[in-house]
């Protein structure tokens, strides 16, 4: 059954060959058609082929789903004492994950899937259609095992994230930890995971162990990101440039030469405004990086610890305005930035041949996504084709 989409006030496409030559490559005036989940036809609708049916959304504007490629989802529990223990002048810790942990080993299976399938509807409502999800929150091997079981439910990319923290029974020995990770605990996680990650922070896995995890990760035919340089410098991007990491997610505290090794080494830099705004940390400079020709995603990193955010459309609006993003290069990194740092050709764009992965928006243009922050401005999700919400 094929599908006309027309009416559309103003098309975002992401192919930088069309409309106005800008990397979104935007259309007025467009329709599109979809078959069998796919795009097989943009241009002019004037000259838009028949179809089985057709949609007109009336003058709103179209923009690929958006591809939150950092997300934390299988977990229980709730930290909002935490977040009002911040604004009232707490800082943020990693220590704070291991009360997330336990309760999630404490939740059971049907009350993990509900949370996550609920988030994941969230996400949609508000034009997500590719989501990573990690585990992280379990830290033995059944639960990290049954977190990724959980995600690969909901979606493709889901990623080992053992190397979160070192859980309180292992305090004393994190080494023992750290192989425990690489050992049984991959073994009984890898075969639901696209990903390995870790979290390469003071606090967390010092350079040496998180080396050692995602060599682990990559022997076992896992790609590889990483979590690093927060909270402070540190030599995570590093470590990902050198082991050629698909992204570096966080990359608040940057030198000039981790700058450089991003640039050169072409690993996807993810940057994830919700931690800032809801750590009340100094914002990452997005304008240093793309000046550098570094790639940039932008993600929501949605978890209850340090962003309990599952909104593209405020991290778009926040890199914005805290950022130096212009709205055209936030645009793009929430869509085909997400799309590269989850090394997905078939996502982030409406191009002939791409998945049908659209959101409509109650709005005349993308721009409004940064220029009405807060507004619900999505008026329907589609993914392959079909309308989630
Ligand atoms: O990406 N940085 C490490 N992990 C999460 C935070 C998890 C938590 O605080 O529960 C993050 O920010
Ligand atoms: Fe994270």
């Amino acid at each position: 059954m094929s599908l006309l989409v027309t009416g559309i006030g103003e098309l975002v496409t992401g192919d930088p060959q069309v409309g106005d030559g800008s990397p979104l490559g935007v259309l007025r005036g467009a329709a599109f058609v979809v078959d069998a989940g796919t795009v097989r036809w943009v241009g002019d609708a004037v000259g838009a082929p028949a179809a089985d049916q057709a949609v007109d959304v009336a003058g709103r504007s179209v923009i690929p789903g958006f591809v939150d490629s950092h997300s934390h989802l299988v977990f229980a529990g709730d930290r909002s004492a935490e977040f009002a223990a911040r604004m009232a002048g707490e800082t943020y810790s990693a220590g704070g994950i291991r009360a997330t942990v336990a309760a999630t080993r404490a939740a059971g299976d049907e009350q993990l899937a509900a949370q996550l399938s609920r988030h994941v509807a969230e996400m949609a409502r508000q034009g997500t259609t590719t989501v990573e999800i990690k585990s992280g929150y379990g830290l033995t091997v059944a639960d990290e095992a049954r977190a990724l079981a959980l995600a690969a439910a909901a979606t493709r990319e889901t990623t080992f994230l053992g190397a979160h923290v070192v859980p309180q029974e292992y305090a004393d020995d994190p080494a023992a930890y750290v192989d425990l990770v690489t050992g049984p605990m991959l073994t009984a996680c890898a075969a639901h995971a696209r990903w390995i990650d870790a979290f390469c922070e003071v606090g967390a896995f010092d350079v040496d162990q998180a080396r050692t995890v995602l060599e682990a990760g990559r022997a076992v035919g896992l790609g590889m990101r990483l979590h690093a340089n927060q909270l402070g410098h540190g030599p995570g991007v590093q470590l990902a440039c050198e082991l050629g990491a698909a992204a570096v997610d966080h990359c608040t505290y940057l030198t000039d030469a981790d700058v450089d090794a991003l640039a050169a080494s072409g690993v996807v830099a993810g940057l994830l405004p919700g931690v800032e705004f809801s750590t009340r940390s100094p914002y990452p400079d997005a304008r240093r990086l793309l000046d550098a020709g570094v790639t940039v995603a932008l993600a929501t990193d949605c978890n209850p610890g340090s962003s309990y955010t599952s909104s593209m459309p405020l991290c778009i609006a926040l890199a914005v305005r805290e950022m130096r993003m212009t709205p055209a290069e936030a645009m793009w990194s929430a869509t085909r930035g997400g799309a590269a740092s989850l090394a997905r050709g078939d996502v982030g764009h409406l191009t002939v041949g791409a998945r049908a992965d659209f959101a409509v928006l109650e709005a005349p243009t993308y721009l409004h996504l940064a220029y009405r922050p807060g507004v619900p401005l999505v008026a329907s999700t589609w993914a392959a084709g079909r309308q989630v919400a």
